[in-house]
C-alpha cells in the first residue's frame, strides 16, 4: 500500500485535520486575529522574513494578484492574506457545475470514494516514451484505438470510464468543487495560474495508466499531437476515422485534414498558404517557449493560493498555443453554439484529441526547463508545491496527489520522444527591417490598424472592440545592461481585463508596430486568448496578461528609448474592456 510521500502536511498549518479522511469536511482552526487582517505581505505577522520579502516584491512589481488577490475573502476570513496552498476538492460536496454555457445541462462529479490514498508513483524498471502522434505506427494507432475502445465500454460509473475521464475536466474546470474551507463558496479552477500545468499531468498520468492496464500494457505511453512541427501540424489521421474509437463528431469542419493548424487562431485574416501558416506557427512558438517565457511568472502563470476562484493570468504556453488549438479545433458556432467538444472547458475531455493535445502541452514543460542548459528551474514556492487535486488511478482507487511530486515527468515513469523543435531558433525579425514581408503578411489585421485609435493612459479603462487601440506606455529603465537583463525580464502587464468568459475573447498585442504585421514579426509581444467556460454565479473575473518583452525591444531596436508604443488588435469583435497597462521589472 501507499505510504506517506509528503514531507511537508498537505493542508495549511490552520487545519487541524485532513480533509481527506472519509470525505469529511475540515476543520478550521481560527487564527489569531492578528495575522489575518492585512494585504501588503511587508505587515503580515508570522510570515518568515524571506517569504514576506518575496510576497511583497510580487506585490510592488507585478501587482498580479498576489496577496491582492485574496483581498476578496472577508477581512477577518481566518485565510485572508496567509499563504495557502489550494487543497483538494471534497467530493462529498461536489455539485452540479456552476460554470456551465447558458441552456447546457450536465453533471460531471465522480463517483464518491471515503478512503484516500496519498499517492506514491510505482518504479518502473524503464521509462515509457510518450511518441510523436503523426509518426506513430499502425500497430501502435491500434493499441491505442483499442485502448481507448475499451475505456469507452466501461459503465459511465466507473470512475476509470471514458466518461468519468472527460467529466474530470469539467468538474476542476467548470466549477463543481468549492474549495475546502472557504465560505462564501469559493470555486476551484485550474487554469489561468500555475496549476495549470501539474494539474493537467497529473490527469494525463491516470488517463494512460488506465488505458495501459485495459490493453494489458503497462509501458502504453500516450501520443502527443505534435503541433509545434510542421510535420505535425495537422490533426492526426487516424482521430478524423469515423470508425475509430479516437473519433469525435464535434469537431471544426473546416479543420479537418489536411487544414494546417494555426498556433495564433482565431485570426481576422484570410487564412495563409501553408507554408506562411508554418512560419507564422513557428514564430508563435518562439514567442510562447523562448522569448515570452524566461521566467517562471511567464511560462507557468500566475500564483493561486486557496481562498480565491481562480488564478489572474494564464501562462505563455497556456495563452497560446494551448487556448487557440482548442478553439481551433472544436466545432464552428453554427453547428455546436459553444464550440464543443474541444473549444469548451465543460467539454473538452469528451474528444480524445484532448488528451493528445495535452500530451504536448506537458511536454513543453520538459522542454521549457531544459532550454537554456536547465537555467530554467520550476516554482519553489510552497504553496505551488503543495497544492494537490484527487484523481481515481487504474485501479479504481481515489488517490490524492501533490505538485511537488510531478515536477520530473521521469519520476513519474515517462519521458517524450525526441523531435526536432525548428522553433528553438526561429527568432523573428522586425517588420521594418523585412520590408516587403510586411505587405504580403498583414491581410485584414492591417486594413483594420489603419482605422485603430491612439489614446493615452489617462483615457484607461477603454473599451476594445473592433478596431485596433495604441498607447504609449514609459519604461521603468531604458537602455539597460546585458547583466540587468538577465536579472531581470521587462514585462509588459495588460491589467485588468473585462470580458464574457463564454466567448473566444482573443487579441494580440503589438510594440512599436500599429500596422499589426502578424505574429511572425518581432513586433508581436503575444496574444491574449480564452476557451469559453461560463464563470461561477455570474461573476466575471478579471485577468491580466503578462508579455516578456526584453528581447523584442532588443530585436526592434527600443531598448534606448523612454516609452513603447503598446498596440492591442481585437481578434473577434467581442467587447473587452481593459483597466491599464503598464511596464514592470520581474526575476
Ligand atoms: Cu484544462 Cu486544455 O484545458
Amino acid at each position: 500500500m501507499a505510504s506517506l510521500l509528503l514531507t511537508q502536511p498537505l493542508t495549511a498549518t490552520n487545519i487541524s485535520k485532513s480533509p481527506l479522511s472519509g470525505g469529511a469536511k475540515p476543520k478550521i482552526k481560527p487564527l489569531s486575529r492578528r495575522s489575518s487582517i492585512s494585504c501588503m505581505a511587508t505587515e503580515v505577522p508570522d510570515q518568515p522574513p524571506q517569504q514576506a520579502r518575496k510576497l511583497d516584491r510580487r506585490n510592488v512589481l507585478l501587482g498580479l494578484g498576489g496577496l491582492g488577490a485574496a483581498a476578496g475573502l472577508h477581512s477577518d476570513h481566518p485565510f485572508a492574506a496567509i499563504a495557502n496552498p489550494v487543497l483538494p476538492p471534497d467530493l462529498s460536496t461536489c455539485h452540479k457545475p456552476t460554470g456551465l454555457p447558458t441552456g447546457v445541462d450536465t453533471k460531471c462529479c465522480p463517483p464518491y470514494s471515503g478512503t484516500i490514498i496519498d499517492y506514491v508513483p510505482p518504479r518502473v524498471p524503464t521509462l515509457r516514451v510518450r511518441p510523436a502522434a503523426h509518426s506513430l505506427s499502425k500497430k501502435n494507432i491500434e493499441k491505442y484505438n483499442k485502448a481507448v475502445q475499451l475505456m469507452r465500454e466501461l459503465p459511465s460509473d466507473d470512475p476509470r470510464s471514458f466518461t468519468q475521464q472527460a467529466n474530470v475536466h469539467c468538474a476542476y474546470c467548470n466549477g463543481a468543487y468549492d474549495q475546502v474551507g472557504f465560505d462564501p463558496k469559493v470555486i476551484l479552477q485550474v487554469h489561468n495560474s500555475w496549476l495549470f500545468f501539474p494539474f493537467h499531468r497529473w490527469y494525463l498520468y491516470f488517463y494512460e495508466r488506465i488505458l495501459g492496464k485495459l490493453i494489458g500494457d503497462p509501458t502504453f505511453a500516450l501520443p502527443f499531437w505534435n503541433w509545434d512541427h510542421p510535420d505535425g501540424m495537422r490533426m492526426p489521421n487516424y482521430f478524423t476515422d469515423k470508425s475509430s474509437a479516437l473519433y469525435d463528431e464535434k469537431r471544426s469542419n473546416a479543420h479537418q485534414p489536411p487544414a494546417v493548424v494555426d498556433l495564433n487562431f482565431p485570426q481576422d485574416k484570410v487564412t495563409p498558404p501553408d507554408e506562411q501558416q508554418v512560419q507564422e506557427n513557428l514564430s508563435v512558438m518562439y514567442n510562447s517557449m523562448v522569448s515570452g517565457a524566461k521566467i517562471p511568472l511567464l511560462f507557468f502563470g500566475s500564483e493561486y493560493r486557496a481562498g480565491t476562484s481562480s488564478g489572474t493570468s494564464a501562462g505563455s504556453v497556456e495563452r497560446v498555443p494551448h487556448t487557440a488549438i482548442h478553439v481551433w479545433s472544436g466545432s464552428e458556432k453554427d453547428r455546436e453554439p459553444n464550440g464543443e467538444d474541444l473549444g469548451n472547458f465543460y467539454s473538452a475531455g469528451r474528444d480524445p484529441l484532448f488528451y493528445s493535445h495535452h500530451s504536448n502541452v506537458d511536454r513543453m514543460w520538459n522542454l521549457w526547463k531544459a532550454i537554456e542548459g536547465g537555467k530554467r528551474k520550476d516554482i519553489s514556492d510552497p504553496d505551488f508545491l503543495n497544492a494537490a487535486f484527487l484523481f481515481y488511478d487504474e485501479n479504481a482507487r481515489l488517490v490524492r496527489v501533490k505538485v511537488g511530486d510531478c515536477l520530473d515527468s521521469k519520476s513519474l515513469g515517462y519521458v517524450y520522444e525526441r523531435v526536432d523543435l525548428p522553433w528553438l531558433h526561429n527568432k523573428s525579425k522586425s517588420s521594418k527591417t523585412k520590408g516587403k514581408a510586411k505587405s504580403v503578411a498583414m491581410g485584414i489585421g492591417a486594413a483594420r490598424a489603419a482605422s485603430g485609435k491612439r489614446v493615452a493612459l489617462t483615457d484607461f479603462p477603454i473599451k476594445l472592440t473592433d478596431s485596433p487601440v495604441s498607447v504609449v506606455v514609459a519604461r521603468p529603465k531604458k537602455a539597460r545592461s546585458q547583466k540587468e537583463k538577465e536579472e531581470e525580464e521587462e514585462v509588459l502587464v495588460v491589467e485588468d481585463i473585462g470580458f464574457d468568459h463564454e466567448l473566444a475573447v482573443k487579441f494580440d498585442v503589438y510594440v512599436n508596430d500599429e500596422d499589426a504585421p502578424g505574429p511572425d514579426n518581432a513586433e508581436f509581444a503575444g496574444s491574449f486568448g480564452n476557451v469559453p467556460h461560463k464563470v461561477e454565479h455570474g461573476a466575471q473575473h478579471k485577468l491580466s496578461l503578462t508579455l516578456g518583452i526584453t528581447d523584442l525591444l532588443d530585436e526592434v531596436g527600443a531598448d534606448d528609448d523612454d516609452s513603447i508604443v503598446v498596440t492591442l488588435v481585437p481578434k473577434q469583435n467581442y467587447p473587452v474592456t481593459i483597466g491599464s497597462i503598464k511596464i514592470v521589472l520581474a526575476s
